[in-house]
């Protein structure tokens, strides 16, 4: 099943370094490799033990029809969510809010960690939303201790706006502070237009 990311978009999307392309059922193995270690799953939202219940998640038809791959000279190293959401609306206007907004994720095969890479392949996606699917915001949330996370969020402009305090509980039993970051496409274009910030 494809939904609107896959259909909207003129794939593969390329970048300096990278290819984007939307995710396949044999994608399977190339994500599997790199989500299956402790250091990466510890963050996200599910850490199945076996390669036969990741995959029960990865194939479902709407877990393919967000996911998109990231490529590096042919090879998966990592891959992005894009969920398109309805934004709150009060009842009168709730038709204009559908499917105005995506939250976003990402996950990057340690391997390859440290090189920009995820910040390239987020800048494209942050692109394709607002340019290809004509989204009105971006989100993205992660547990305040994933530095990794929340920094990405901040190379690529996204704008901090909640810090929420013990709410979300961890596998560990642990309940931790949570972060959640936005970027309007309004914000992007003046962001564009300012260039980059001196030194990054
Ligand atoms: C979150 C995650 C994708 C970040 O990966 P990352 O390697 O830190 O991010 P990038 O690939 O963009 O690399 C950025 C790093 O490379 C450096 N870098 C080198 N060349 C660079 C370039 N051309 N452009 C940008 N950064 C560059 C940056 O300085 C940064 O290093 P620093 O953090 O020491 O300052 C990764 O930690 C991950 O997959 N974590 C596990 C899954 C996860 O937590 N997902 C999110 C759940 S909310």
């Amino acid at each position: 099943m494809t939904g609107r990311l896959h259909e909207a978009v003129s794939w593969p999307v390329r970048t300096a370094r990278l290819t984007l392309r939307p995710a396949v059922a044999d994608d399977l193995a190339a994500t599997w490799e790199y989500r299956r270690l402790p250091e990466v799953s510890r963050w996200l939202a599910r850490a199945p033990a076996r390669s036969e219940e990741y995959g029960e998640h990865f194939l479902d038809p709407d877990t393919l029809a967000r996911t998109v791959v990231v490529e590096l000279q042919g090879a998966v190293i990592g891959d992005l969510m894009l969920r398109v959401e309805d934004a709150w609306a009060q009842a009168e206007v709730a038709d204009r809010a559908r499917g105005t907004q995506a939250e976003l994720g990402w996950v990057l095969h340690p391997e390859h960690a440290g090189h920009g890479y995820a910040t390239e392949a987020v800048r494209a996606l942050i692109d394709l939303a607002f340019d290809d699917l004509g989204l009105r915001r971006v989100t993205a949330g992660c547990f305040a201790a994933n530095e990794p996370s929340w920094r990405l969020m901040e190379r690529v402009s996204m704008r901090r706006e909640t810090v929420t305090v013990r709410e979300s509980l961890h596998r560990s039993g642990e309940w931790l502070d949570g972060m959640g970051y936005a970027l309007l496409a309004d914000e992007r274009r003046s962001t564009d237009a300012a260039g980059p910030a001196p030194g990054t």
